[in-house]
């Protein structure tokens, strides 16, 4: 088998991709006959074209490349990948348009919602704490909290500020940030566990999530019973609500003080570098790395 490791790409997360990319090709290395490792550019379809893989391993994050763009290239070419399709790429890197969906699954997803960027700007649009974040990025690329006594979010009105003339914003909820990964078996979604993750500081933003040591991850989650089981099915549900394939990853957070547990999104490309969360979920059920990427290759192929 002849495998296609797309990585780096064009987004804010290139880097992010590129060190996922480098973990899913070492990984393959010796579990199939070829790896080939592909910085996607604009070329991309000239590059798969010439080089014919049997299937595209998809470690590209962000922008074009987990937004359904690259997916339809793929499908263009008539090369199997693996992950999300076009339309539920297209759907959960659309936050606003994710929440309906999921909403209307009963998964319980914050309020708020879409507002103009220079209104973000100028005053609080909803009363803090709020958090602020591009409709459409990841890593929490962009994402900005307002406590009480703040002033309102200055860097939406910035002439730097590249995500879209509309930003979420939502009620800031207090408590734990939890990650749930799901496989897309044959038989139906499967949950993995569930992680609970203590920023070193501040909150799991992009210096926490892949700096060495930025943040702690407990697995599985010591949380009361009946909302671990929650976070467990509506993962799943989610999935299957987004029509997902392959690994998807829900982030919650739980206000612990209320008991009250909201999905923030669904990641169709989990990350893959070595501070993830979705190989640390996998090794906990007994999947090493290595099995865990088979295991998309060989979902993406059949
Ligand atoms: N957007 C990053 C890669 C993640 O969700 O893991
Ligand atoms: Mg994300």
């Amino acid at each position: 088998l002849h495998v296609a490791v797309l990585m780096g790409g064009l987004s804010s997360e290139r880097e992010v991709s590129l060190s996922s990319g480098k973990g899913c090709a070492d990984a393959l290395e010796g579990q199939v006959a070829r790896v080939s490792r592909v910085d996607a550019g604009r070329d991309l379809a000239q590059v798969l074209a010439e080089l014919k893989p049997d299937v595209v391993f998809n470690a590209l994050h962000g922008e074009w490349g987990e937004d359904g763009c690259v997916q339809g290239v793929l499908e263009t070419l008539a090369i199997p990948y693996t992950h999300s399709g076009v339309l539920s790429s297209a759907l959960a890197m659309d936050k606003d348009k994710s929440k309906a969906v999921l909403k209307a699954a009963g998964v319980v997803v914050p309020g708020g919602g879409l507002f103009d960027r220079m209104a973000v700007a100028r005053s609080h649009v909803i009363p803090p704490p709020y958090v602020v974040k591009p409709n459409a990025e990841g890593s929490s690329v962009g994402v900005y909290v307002v406590m009480p006594g703040d002033a309102p979010c200055a860097a939406t009105g910035e002439g730097s500020w590249t995500y879209g003339e509309l930003v979420m914003v939502e009620p800031f909820v207090a408590g734990k940030e939890l990650a749930v990964t799901v496989l897309g078996e044959k038989s139906g979604p499967r949950a993995l566990t569930v992680t609970d993750i203590t920023p070193k500081k501040g909150f799991y933003d992009y210096e926490a999530k892949y700096a060495p040591g930025g943040s702690s991850h407990v697995l599985p989650a010591e949380l009361p019973p009946h909302i671990f089981e929650r976070a467990l099915r509506e993962s799943e549900l989610a999935h299957t609500a987004m029509g997902c394939r392959g690994v998807s990853r829900s982030d919650f957070r739980y206000d612990d003080l209320n008991d009250v547990l909201v999905l923030l999104e669904v990641n169709t490309q989990p990350g893959m570098t070595p501070t993830s969360l979705s190989p640390e979920q996998a090794a906990y059920v007994g999947m090493d790395y290595k099995d865990l990427v088979r295991w998309m290759v060989e979902d993406a192929s059949c």
